[in-house]
């Protein structure tokens, strides 16, 4: 006899996307910050593809106003690839394929913009009652560099939720949600077990230098503790919030944290998307050896030393 996992396995990414990416106006103003690109990619496309990488099969976009771009991108567009077609521009066509097979994709929209946990809960008709994960589009995770597909192998071993943590320079903990772990999740080298969570803390109220990074897997039952949770920090529901009950009161499965020790882009700002962007660009074989060799230069010159240029 054939007895189903214990473990329900997981297929489905959820992606919130409806934040109104003020740090990047004007460029925001008619454009989805999830849209900019990062070198030649909209930054959404590295998120979806990281979820795809990871097994994940059906992603749902949490979206706002601006939503028509987002759609668009992961669709078929005809005129584009006929006239490629035409030209013979096989590679440029294939890059606009590549965009399509990627996953099944799903939308919902947030009509308000009430916080984290209010876009996690506006996903919860399409999810209904599997784990599923939520994936941050501020946050890219380097491809070579496996974090998702570790936090769903531990939730396989031990149920409950998992949440990617980072340590960070105290001075910056109050920019993420903060975990108070203990170690020995039951002998696992990948988890620590998660005692407490706090939204964005004053550094000397940190209960750690561990940083929420913007990856979780997280069990159905986070739904219907999201529809109690008040709102909180800035006024806005947290799904910090919801995870500290959670991880307190064990109701929902255990909360475990896996600690990402790879290579973390932060797209969330002006500055570092700018860093990002410039990694990025430098670790390409087509654009990176012609960039390092302009940047050495440019780092020299008189026009980098004056702040002009
Ligand atoms: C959100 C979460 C925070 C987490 C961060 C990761 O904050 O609320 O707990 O640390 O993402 O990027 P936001 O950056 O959206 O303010």
């Amino acid at each position: 006899m054939v007895h189903p996992p214990a473990v329900a396995a997981v297929t489905k990414a959820v992606v919130p996307a409806a934040g109104l990416g003020t740090r990047f106006l004007p460029a925001t103003k008619a454009t989805p910050k999830e849209m900019l690109p990062v070198v030649d990619k909209p930054a959404i496309q590295y998120v979806v593809e990281e979820a795809v990488a990871a097994g994940l099969t059906d992603v749902l976009l949490v979206t706002g106003r601006n939503k028509n771009s987002l759609e668009n991108h992961f669709d078929r567009n005809w005129e584009l690839e006929a006239a490629l077609e035409a030209k013979g521009d096989d590679d440029r066509l294939a890059r606009v394929r590549e965009t399509v097979v990627v996953a099944d994709m799903h939308y919902t929209r947030q009509g308000d913009p009430r916080g984290l946990g209010h876009a996690v809960l506006c996903a919860a008709r399409h999810v209904g009652r599997e784990p599923f994960a939520v994936l941050l589009g501020d946050d890219l995770i380097d491809a070579r560099d496996p974090l998702l597909s570790t936090m769903l192998a531990v939730r396989e071993r031990h149920g409950g939720s998992v949440v990617a943590l980072m340590q960070v320079p105290s001075d910056q903990i109050s920019l993420y949600g903060c975990a108070a772990v203990e170690d020995g999740a039951g002998g696992d080298p990948d988890a620590v077990r998660i005692t407490d969570l706090v939204e964005k803390p004053a550094p000397d109220e940190a209960p750690s230098d561990l940083a929420v990074i913007g990856r979780y897997v997280l069990d159905p039952g986070v739904f219907d503790v999201l529809r109690e949770t008040p709102p909180g920090r800035g006024g806005e529901i947290q799904l910090t919030d919801a995870l500290r009950r959670m991880a307190r009161e064990g109701s929902h499965g255990p909360v475990h944290g896996v600690v990402f020790r790879g290579r973390r882009y932060d797209t969330g700002d002006r500055l570092d998307y700018l860093k990002t962007v410039v990694r990025l660009a430098c670790d390409r074989e087509d654009l990176g050896p012609d960039l390092r060799a302009w940047l050495r230069g440019f780092v020299t010159s008189e026009a980098f030393e004056a702040g002009r240029e």
